[in-house]
């Protein structure tokens, strides 16, 4: 069964405590780490977005700028979310957690989902005490019902318009080919790949009304080389890859855009154990250019940008973020 959580209230444990509060005035301070990053100080409000008219019979001093239409996004500014609905499935922990508060200090209202009750109550009272109306449905996204009364709880609560859907939720079971038994194997596929398809197949309606869709999916590197043990949960991410380029021309005409997050070791719950063995960081670091783990915030900045108006002509692509992993080759630590 799922239930739907509010932030506005520890008790409200049933779908319809459902409450949608004003964003602050100001950002909250862990915020201020995104909204006044550097990089981002040189941006001034830009009119959105504009592109030239280049008819057969154009010169490039006769190009005249003309604006594309983009109805939803009322505040004309490319780099927010401001007035965006947005679900992000697993989002009480690690990367997940990252992407939920990246996208709440980019302006977007966000819905999440776990299956531990206590620990999503826990989230969503830690981001009311920063200021946002964040709200929240225990869901178990291998469940098929519990898919369908998440995205239930979703419509109601954004009014049948949904403008990004966030795949996060991913699990890996490590083993040698030959000793997977059946159940372990449905398991990843389930959870992984089957959860993922439905959710689109769901959230289709929700993303067409809104206008301006974004799916982003969460890959993994293990979809584009080799690791040890992980031949099922690689093709599962394989099969997300093929997915997200599907669905990319197949939504297109919706203005859903589709794309994929494929990250190589990130400091999360889900490698804690893996990476207690030092040995084995070193090896990690010795197949990295950059010679480090990943922090979830390194993730979860791609995906918000990928969700942005900025990122409106960029669609089914997967994205490593890996510190140099896929590409490389031989390099000699001599050197
Ligand atoms: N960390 C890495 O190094 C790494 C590398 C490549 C790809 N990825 C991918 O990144 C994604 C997130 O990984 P992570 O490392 O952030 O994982 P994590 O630290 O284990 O967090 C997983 C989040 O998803 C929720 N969750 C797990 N199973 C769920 C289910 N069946 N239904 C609903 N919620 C569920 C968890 O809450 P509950 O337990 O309460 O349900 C938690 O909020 C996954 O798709 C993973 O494959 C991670």
């Amino acid at each position: 069964m799922s239930m739907a959580l509010s932030s506005s209230s520890s008790s409200s444990f049933c779908s319809s405590m459902y409450v949608k509060q004003q964003r602050p005035p100001s950002p909250p301070s862990f915020l201020n780490r995104t909204i006044s990053n550097p990089t981002f100080s040189f941006l001034k409000p830009l009119t959105y977005p504009t592109h030239f008219n280049l008819s057969a019979h154009s010169s490039p001093r006769s190009l005249k700028p003309i604006r594309i239409q983009n109805e939803s996004h009322s505040n004309n500014n490319r780099w927010s979310l401001s007035g965006m609905t947005a679900l992000v499935t697993g989002g009480t922990r690690g990367i997940g957690r990252a992407i939920v508060e990246e996208l709440l200090g980019l302006g977007a209202t966000v819905h999440t989902c776990c299956r531990n009750a206590g620990e999503l109550e826990d989230c969503l009272q830690d981001l009311k005490g920063l200021g946002f109306g964040v709200s929240g449905s225990v869901c178990d996204v291998a469940k098929r019902s519990q898919r369908e009364e998440l995205m239930e709880t979703v419509s109601s609560s954004f009014d049948g318009k949904l403008n990004i859907l966030i795949n996060n939720v991913g699990i890996n079971i490590r083993k040698p080919t030959v000793e997977f038994t059946a159940e372990e194997f449905s398991t990843l596929v389930a959870t992984n790949f089957e959860s993922v398809f439905h959710l689109c197949q769901l959230a289709y309606p929700l993303l067409k009304a809104s206008g301006v869709g974004s799916i982003v999916f969460m890959s993994s590197v293990s979809s584009f080389v080799s690791l040890n043990s992980m031949s099922v949960q690689g093709g599962t991410k394989g099969a997300i890859n093929q997915l997200t380029r599907n669905l990319a021309c197949e939504w297109a005409k919706d203005n859903i855009r589709s794309n994929s997050v494929a990250p190589w070791y990130i400091k999360t719950s889900m490698v804690e154990q893996v990476l207690s063995n030092q040995e084995y960081v070193e090896e990690v670091y010795s197949r990295t250019p950059l010679r480090r783990l990943g922090d979830p915030t390194e993730v979860s900045s791609l995906v918000a940008f990928l969700c942005l108006p900025a990122a409106s002509y960029i669609t089914g692509q997967i994205i490593c973020v890996d510190g140099g992993m896929t590409v490389n080759g031989f390099h000699p630590r001599h050197n």
